[in-house]
């Protein structure tokens, strides 16, 4: 008896330990890979099994760790010349087309549940995981995998709350106050803004429902129908499953204002990939940046946008402004073409990011405000001059001035004129960096680190059998209920027919009243 009592609270103990997850990170976007690795490196260090399905693999193999390499998904984005910083500073573009974004994620989707490495998992029948964790970005197909395996399913969401995934477990925020992530738009919004905000939202759905969702159906139906039916189960309609996720983390933090209200089961984890403490900087890196007696500007641009695809005379011109600095400048540029590279210039093909700013020598950030990118400004404190290209750089930039720590200047051919004053301020002014650090506190300010904080919520998903006590009500309550507009309807309906019954009444007053006058 007593050591059935001991099985059983053993049992009980370790109830979640050494979970089988699986981490999907679909897409051919480096930086996005560098979460899934967040992920994966927290959940291998909570003891848990990781099948991690990439683009790019990490390079050592670690214990408990299964990579499926999908790395040939960058097919999709190679040689697309529209992706690049040239092509839209030439071509002024403000902001993607939303059905661009949808295909690219469909057609991602698309390879990645073809793909021979993936399918291989998929086909075999004694695969078995406790919990999926998605990258989430404008397709719901992956919750197949959730079906297949008859398990809870996570989204992780590489931007803030934001009503696209909003939708998946609650309502979609208000767009009165919830700019789309591609827009230009900043709150608070003018009645024009906010009508165009409405809009973009109809016609974001309008083509979800009419062109994108059609395809995942059917990538649905073929990829998973018949593996569930091996399984010898039924596949559910994709509709119910679509919005059937138990928990979504989201890539932001408190620190950041403005952000709309959200359900239970949304939990910010903002900062769980910047590891801690950083890895040590190379050895020339820490001797350039220790030895910079008027202290460093940081210059990158990300992952995915390249440097060397601006025009050459602007690029020899915005080199031409560094050189008239005093401070060391470490520009991150992809190849070694450049020539008459300014003394204080130091140019580097790749940068160990988080390691740069966590330098106390480091003085400012010069980024395109990607997520990760302004995740890692507030963490390590440093001021950011934003020059947004595309996708939700625009919205993040846009926050970061409002949070007071950023200037934004614009990407055009003036570049290099607008970059000097925007260094020069932040150089004068210690607002921007005081600013900086303050946010950086608040953000360091918890209860637990991200990082451990997701472990804790993937485990605790499974715990609960997907933790249907967190779902929000109003998920499944349609928009006509949700708008009352079914009681508008029974108002307006009430009213015609008044107005319709009066109209007799007074038509047959006034026709007895003419006869009566003609009587007289
Ligand atoms: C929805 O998720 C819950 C919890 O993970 C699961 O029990 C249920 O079967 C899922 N529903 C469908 C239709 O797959």
């Amino acid at each position: 008896m007593m050591w059935f009592t001991l099985l059983i609270l053993i049992v009980f103990l370790f109830d979640v330990e050494g979970l089988e997850v699986l981490v999907c990170f679909p897409l051919p976007v480096k930086s996005l890979s560098i979460l899934g690795q967040g992920a994966v490196r927290h959940l291998l260090e909570a003891g848990h099994d990781v099948t991690y399905i990439t683009v790019y693999p990490f390079k050592t193999q670690a214990k408990n760790l299964r990579q499926i390499d999908i790395s040939t998904n960058v097919a999709l984005v190679a040689n697309d010349e529209t992706l690049t910083m040239g092509y839209v500073l030439q071509h002024k573009l403000e902001r993607n087309h939303p059905y661009q974004i949808q295909e690219f994620a469909t057609e991602a989707a698309r390879m990645t549940l073809e793909h021979e490495n993936v399918k291989k998992i998929l086909e075999n029948p004694n695969e078995h995981f406790d919990v999926v964790i998605t990258d989430f970005m404008e397709t719901e197909v992956y919750s197949g995998f959730s079906v297949l395996y008859n398990c809870p399913m996570i989204w992780l969401y590489s931007m803030g709350a934001h009503w696209q995934v909003l939708r998946l477990i609650d309502v979609g925020t208000n767009p009165a106050y919830d700019p789309d992530y591609l827009s230009p738009n900043m709150i608070p919004l003018t009645f024009e803004q906010r009508v165009e905000e409405l809009w973009s939202r109809i016609y974001w759905q309008y083509l979800k429902t009419f062109y994108t969702q059609p395809r995942e159906q059917k990538l649905y139906d073929t990829v998973f129908g018949p593996l569930v039916a091996k399984r010898e189960r039924t596949l559910p309609d994709y509709e119910d499953i679509m919005f059937n996720s138990s928990l979504i983390f989201a890539n932001e933090h408190d620190a950041v204002r403005n952000r709309p209200s959200t359900p239970q089961n949304f939990k910010y984890i903002g900062g769980f990939h910047i590891e801690e403490p950083v890895k040590p900087l190379p050895k020339d890196l820490q001797d350039l940046i220790d030895n910079s007696k008027h202290g460093v500007i940081y210059f990158s641009m990300g992952s995915f946008l390249k440097s060397n695809s601006l025009p050459r005379a602007l690029i020899k011109e915005i080199l031409q402004m560094f050189g008239e600095l005093k401070q060391t400048v470490i520009w991150k540029f992809e190849d070694n073409s450049l020539q008459n590279v300014p003394k204080n210039v130091h140019i580097v093909n790749w940068a160990p990011q988080p390691s740069i700013l966590a330098h106390p020598n480091v003085k400012m950030f010069i980024s395109h405000g990607g997520q990760l990118s302004s995740l890692e400004a507030i963490h390590f404190g440093k001021p950011v001059i934003g020059i947004p290209v595309f996708f939700d750089q625009f919205t993040n930039i846009f926050k970061a001035t409002r949070n007071g720590y950023a200037l934004k200047v614009p990407l055009s051919q003036n570049l290099p004129k607008d970059l000097k004053p925007a260094i020069n301020t932040f150089l004068t002014d210690d607002r921007f960096a005081n600013k900086a650090k303050e946010l950086s506190a608040l953000y360091h300010d918890r209860l637990t680190k991200p990082g451990p904080a997701l472990a804790y919520w993937v485990e605790y998903v499974v715990r609960t059998h997907g933790a249907p006590h967190l779902r929000s009500p109003a998920l499944h309550v349609p928009l006509y209920q949700r708008l009352y507009l079914d009681l508008l309807a029974l108002i307006l309906i009430i009213i015609s027919v008044l107005i319709f019954l009066l109209n007799r009444i007074l038509r047959k007053g006034s026709s007895q009243n003419n006869g009566q006058k003609k009587r007289n």
